[in-house]
């Protein structure tokens, strides 16, 4: 023994760098990151989203090249998001076959297999958003109706039956991944359903689960032109309940999902880690806008180190459980991991 009486010295794990990159419990790599895209019908050129910077609307042609890198860094996924020139009550363009996000999923999957083809190795899966709020001109996920005080309401099972047909009409684009994100009771099982009688039967649900309605989307808004006045918490979760989203997942999970989702991420890694500890499917967690800006806000101002502070974000998704990660930096993380950083901050 020591003439100071310490047994137990746990700084010897951290006195080097070596040794701190080899006893890491954690670290990330480019397949397990998604990186969101929006597109937008009618652009010529791509519009800055000044909330968050460095992120884009598309054009077509911009979201092809957007889509090549994100294959040639090696990420693992690539999650749509469609802004058409014309809403209305409905969403109809949701559903269109040539509708704005169907027209981009095709562009996607085309970038996707040229870069494969070229590399010789897999690409990113092509996902998208199921929901309505970027196709309807009152910006709500789903088609309204008159609530009992006459107050309109978003209609559940009617918006169930336009989820099917905007999950048929992405997966004949190309979808290999449907994420329903509108928070509607019974979404999954509608829509593996639909897939299904398609002849779908091998495209994949990843179930947005546990979305908590926050002010942590703001910036999204932008990104979508979003018409929303009002909120959306008579669908999307309330903050002060955890319970609430394990068992938002267990029914997600028992509706067929194949993947299921925490959002946001960083507020909700109690959550994260509820979900993970009791799915045997993957789980995803989304590191949305708000989290983005706030980072991007900070690091602009030189108040924090910014890629230190973008890898202990999406690090601590990482360790609170998440199998797959949905971050606006993917494509920039994956290039400070091919440039020999860790995936540690
Ligand atoms: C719904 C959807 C939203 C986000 C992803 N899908 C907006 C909302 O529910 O209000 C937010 C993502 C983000 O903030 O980065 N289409």
């Amino acid at each position: 023994m020591s003439t100071s009486g310490i047994v137990y010295r746990p700084r010897r794990l951290r006195a080097t760098p070596r040794v701190r990159r080899l006893v890491a419990e954690h670290r990330l790599h480019p397949a397990d990151l998604v990186l969101p895209l929006f597109v937008k019908e009618g652009l010529d050129e791509p519009a800055p989203i000044s909330s968050m910077p460095g992120q884009v609307q598309h054009t077509e042609a911009t979201l092809r090249d957007a889509v090549a890198a994100a294959a040639r860094a090696g990420l693992g996924g690539v999650m749509l998001f469609g802004i058409p020139a014309h809403r209305d009550a409905t969403g109809s363009q949701a559903e269109a076959p040539d509708g704005i996000l169907q027209r981009g999923i095709r562009a996607a999957r085309e970038a996707v297999a040229a870069v494969e083809h070229a590399t010789g190795r897999p690409g990113p899966v092509v996902m998208a958003d199921i929901c309505l709020d970027e196709f309807t001109d009152h910006g709500h996920c789903g088609v309204l109706a008159d609530g009992p005080d006459g107050t309109p309401v978003v209609d559940n099972d009617a918006t169930l039956e336009r989820y099917a047909a905007m999950a048929v009409a992405q997966a004949k684009a190309g979808a290999e991944v449907v994420s329903p994100s509108g928070m509607m009771d019974g979404q999954v099982a509608v829509i593996r359903d639909a897939l299904d009688e398609a002849g779908f039967e091998h495209v994949s649900i990843l179930a947005y689960s546990a979305k908590y309605a926050s002010p942590f989307y703001g910036p999204f808004r932008e990104a979508v032109d979003s018409t929303l006045t009002g909120d959306r918490r008579t669908y999307q979760m309330d903050a002060a309940n955890a319970r609430e989203g394990l068992r938002e997942a267990d029914l997600d999970l028992a509706e067929g999902a194949d993947m299921v989702m925490v959002k946001p991420a960083g507020s909700y890694l109690d959550v994260l880690r509820g979900v993970a500890d009791r799915s045997d499917v993957p789980v995803a967690a989304y590191q949305v806008s708000g989290e983005y800006a706030m980072i991007e806000a900070a690091a602009a101002n030189g108040w924090i180190d910014r890629r230190a502070s973008v890898l202990e974000s999406v690090l601590s998704i990482r360790r609170a459980g998440a199998d797959v990660i949905l971050t606006y930096w993917a494509l920039e993380i994956a290039g400070w991991l091919t440039g020999g950083l860790e995936g540690r901050p």
